[in-house]
């Protein structure tokens, strides 16, 4: 197939067009206007010789200690503003929320949702999407009293299959995925599902492997070149992923559907449903509430809300085997301050050792590394810099949260630096793991709460050790690089402290 495409006559045709059209639009722009400075690129390839593809957030951070904090490269004839540093990520995020807030959705985003729901959406659609996301997620009592109920409820199922390996040493990701799920789909549908559901397996694994799979060098080329989508093996089993995952959740929707009832809201599909028959019922025009933007909101809500905290709760669970030291710690103020008695969110102002350790776990973890690319909504002069209407941008969230000039430590995992000089819990401006502005995640509030009751009953029920023969210093906290960054497969012990 690729053989008869450059024998044709119409690409190279399209080839010498674009290379012009490259070239003239670099030198004649560059010429008018001061554009963020970066590597020079290389006809078509771009800058793509001067980034490693398989760690991109780590080989950006390294350009901007050369280039500054704003600066451009290309990935082939794709232009990219990169901002790096907290600073400058805060600056354009916070100060200049309208201009840096649109969401750029490349190709496989929109395969994944053709531009419905709340992630890979812009304009009037995503605000209404995500309005109605924030306000229901928060009517359910989002990060408040009634989801606390629901995830103390999944912590004790979840100590229950640590309980059953008997402190041998185990994978535990699988586990920590389900039971991190089980609290968006409750939010979701209005129910958990068994561990061992073998529908509910398959949705974490494909979950897992697009979100694995979207990150890798693969599907970045494709990005950069979708007519070869067809001949990449990659791309092709990430879309057979996708039509499956969709028509899971397309299932459980027409369930909800027959089963609905007007009286008795079963939270966010319901509450969708409700919202589209009062529309239709009345003289507003409905231009959102509609098939599409519920089936793929729901969509983004689980892809977004599973993984992020349950590669978390990985990480620390890991970190906690590596430093024993910080593991006693925590075990001792969870003794003193709670002693065997569940974990409530009201705790936490008196477990600041533990909350330090939290945070340190999202700074170091920095599961999702570049946020996700945004896009200029206008054209925009920052740092005395233009920047045109439509160019991506990426927020180096790796910049932000091992920024030098602003981490005591930044490559050592250190609790300290959420603690002042009294042992007393400080927030800091420079933690933005969640990101920040007008596409900041809408699920901090839930993650924050889950990450605390989820990772405090485990610690209190089990020590967590490399398994035997295996040292601390051998645990490995090497990151697996997909679009977000999880630990590498590994083994530990949960050995119960009862
Ligand atoms: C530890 C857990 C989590 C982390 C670290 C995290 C981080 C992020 C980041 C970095 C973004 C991109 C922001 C940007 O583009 O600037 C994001 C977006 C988003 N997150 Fe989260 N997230 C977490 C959990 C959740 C949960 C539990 C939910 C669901 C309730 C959720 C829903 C979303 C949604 C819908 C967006 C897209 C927002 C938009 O485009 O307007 N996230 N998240």
């Amino acid at each position: 197939m690729l053989e008869v495409l450059f024998q044709s006559s119409l690409f190279w045709a399209t080839l010498c067009l674009l290379v012009f059209l490259f070239l003239h639009s670099n030198f004649s722009s560059k010429k008018k206007r001061r554009e963020p400075p970066g590597p020079k690129p290389l006809v078509l390839l771009g800058n793509l010789l001067h980034v490693d593809l398989k760690r991109l957030d780590s080989s950006l951070f390294d350009l901007s200690k050369k280039y500054g904090p704003v600066f451009t490269v290309y990935f082939g004839l794709k232009k990219v503003v990169v901002l790096a540093g907290y600073r400058t990520v805060k600056q354009a995020l916070v100060n200049h929320a309208e201009e840096f807030g649109d969401r750029e959705v490349t190709p496989v985003f929109h395969d994944f949702s053709k531009e419905f729901g709340i992630l890979f959406s812009n304009g009037e659609r995503w605000k209404e999407m995500r309005r109605f996301a924030l306000t229901t997620l928060r009517d359910f009592g989002m990060g408040k009293r009634l989801s606390e109920g629901k995830i103390i409820e999944e912590c004790h199922y979840l100590i229950e299959e640590f309980e059953k390996q008997e402190g041998k040493a185990f994978n535990n990701a699988k586990i920590i995925d389900y039971a991190a799920s089980n609290i968006i789909s409750v939010i979701m549908f209005g129910k958990r599902f068994e561990y061992q559901d073998p529908a509910f397996q398959a949705m974490m694994k494909r979950n897992r492997e697009s979100i694995h799979l979207t990150g890798t060098t693969s599907i970045l080329i494709y990005n950069l070149f979708p007519w070869l989508g067809p001949c990449i093996k990659k791309w092709r089993y990430l879309m057979k992923l996708a039509e499956d995952g969709k028509e899971q959740i397309i299932g459980i929707i027409e369930d909800l559907k027959q089963t609905q009832n007007p009286e008795l809201c079963r939270y966010f599909v319901d509450a969708f449903l409700t919202r589209k028959q009062n529309l239709e019922e009345s003289d507003i025009k409905n231009l959102h509430y509609h098939d599409d933007n519920l089936l793929y909101s729901v969509m983004n809500l689980i892809a977004a809300g599973s993984d992020t905290t349950g590669s978390t709760i990985q990480w620390c669970l890991l970190f906690m085997a590596k430093y024993p030291h910080i593991q006693d710690k925590v075990q001792e103020e969870l003794n003193r301050v709670v002693g065997s008695r569940q974990v409530q969110v009201e705790d936490r102002k008196n477990l600041p050792y533990t909350d330090a350790v939290i945070h340190e776990t999202q700074r170091m973890g920095n599961i999702v590394p570049m946020a996700l690319p945004h896009k200029t909504s206008q054209d925009v002069t920052f740092q005395g810099y233009f920047i045109e209407k439509g160019t991506t941008v990426f927020p180096l969230l790796t910049s932000v949260l091992f920024d030098e000039s602003e981490w005591e430590t930044p490559n050592t995992f250190n609790p300290s630096h959420f603690l002042d000089r009294e042992g007393r819990f400080i927030r800091s401006d420079v933690f933005m793991p969640f990101s920040a502005g007008r596409r900041m995640c809408i699920g901090e509030s839930l993650a924050r709460m889950e990450l605390f009751l989820f990772i405090t009953s485990l610690l209190q029920r089990f020590r967590f050790t490399p398994p035997p023969g295996v040292s601390e210093d051998e645990l490995d906290v090497t990151p697996l690089v997909g679009f977000t960054l999880t630990p590498l497969p590994h083994k530990l012990r949960a050995v119960s402290r009862q």
